[in-house]
């Protein structure tokens, strides 16, 4: 596994869990191998446009594990200083998003679901959408 040099960042293997049955099973715990307490749940699909491009922001407070539970994806994470583009194809390989993280995620395979969980519910005003903005919000807050 690629080791994450950004900071407020980092990979979260989540267990799986093989039964006497078919499948497998991946669990989610809020403060535990979630690392906040979740308060929202989303998921990403539909995914058919090959250059769909979503994300492109950082937040101030929201931290977030993004999870590729189907089909995969490519996160690219930029901490102001370092940048690192990230592969995700495995349903329990989770991508800590934590705060001051401009990201982006692009080359969507049809069938890409991603599931995301939340440590706040949805606010706009958390959002810095303006990679200058981005850049200078750090800057001030070094
Ligand atoms: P956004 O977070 O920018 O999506 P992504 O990072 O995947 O590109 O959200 C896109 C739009 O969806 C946003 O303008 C408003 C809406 N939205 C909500 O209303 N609630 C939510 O919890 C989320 C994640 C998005």
């Amino acid at each position: 596994m690629e080791k994450i040099k950004v900071k407020n960042c980092k990979i979260i293997e989540l267990p799986i869990i093989k039964d006497a049955h078919d499948g497998l099973i991946s669990v989610a715990n809020s403060m535990d191998n979630i690392p906040f307490e979740i308060k929202r749940t989303y998921y990403i699909y539909g995914l058919y446009n090959p250059y769909a491009i979503r994300g492109m922001h950082a937040h101030k407070k929201l931290q977030q594990v993004v999870f590729c539970i189907n089909g995969s994806f490519n996160l690219s994470l930029d901490d102001g200083a370092k940048k690192q583009d990230y592969y995700m194809d495995k349903p329990n390989i989770g991508i800590y998003l934590g705060i001051e993280l401009w990201h982006t995620m692009k080359n969507f395979s049809q069938d890409c679901i991603l599931l995301i969980f939340a440590s706040e519910y949805y606010n706009e005003s958390d959002y810095i959408r303006n990679y200058d903005q981005f850049v200078k919000y750090i800057e001030t807050k070094k």
